[in-house]
């Protein structure tokens, strides 16, 4: 009696085009992996770009002014108690504001312009005051959106905000 082999032998072009088949699915699922943790929604509270909670109304002295750099804004609180949340970007060419408490401004350190309290203009090239974001208070505690850039020419009272 004879038995007849029905199985092929596998051969070496066979065996590379498995291999390369194996080696696409494998890219394939590593890229589709990336994508999907790259296009996740990234939580922006507490930094810039997001919902930044300041702190309480009373831990803010009349006069102050407090640097939040994850949100990259100073929260000021006037002299009438009300608040103000000044973008620390110059209006000029965008470079970083810093608060000089004795000289009670806001200075520029690339072309020398600054700022009052507020952010009002007091010496150019800037061409406008500082810009502000929104400010909410819920039960005591001051919230800043850093997601909305408010532009102004110049200060308003009305742009203040009281508990
Ligand atoms: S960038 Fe601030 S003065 Fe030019």
């Amino acid at each position: 009696m004879t038995t007849k082999n029905t199985s092929q032998p596998v051969t070496r072009r066979d065996f590379l085009k498995l291999g390369i088949g194996a080696l696409s699915a494998l890219a394939l699922l590593e890229v589709g992996g990336a994508s999907l943790i790259f296009l996740q929604p990234r939580s922006l509270e507490g930094e810039f770009g997001g919902m930044v909670t300041a702190g309480l109304v009373d831990s803010f002295p009349i006069g102050s002014v407090v640097e939040f750099t994850n949100g990259r804004f100073y929260l000021v609180r006037s002299h009438d108690g009300g608040f103000l949340a000044v973008y620390r970007r110059c209006t000029h060419l965008g470079c970083t504001v810093e608060w000089e408490a004795q000289e009670n401004r806001f200075f520029c350190p690339c072309h020398a312009s600054s700022f009052d309290l507020v952010g009002n203009v007091e010496n150019t090239p800037a061409p406008r005051a500082l810009d502000t974001f929104p400010i909410t208070i819920d039960a005591g505690q001051i919230i800043v959106d850093t997601g909305t850039i408010q532009t102004r020419d110049a200060f308003a009272p009305d742009q203040l905000v009281y508990a």
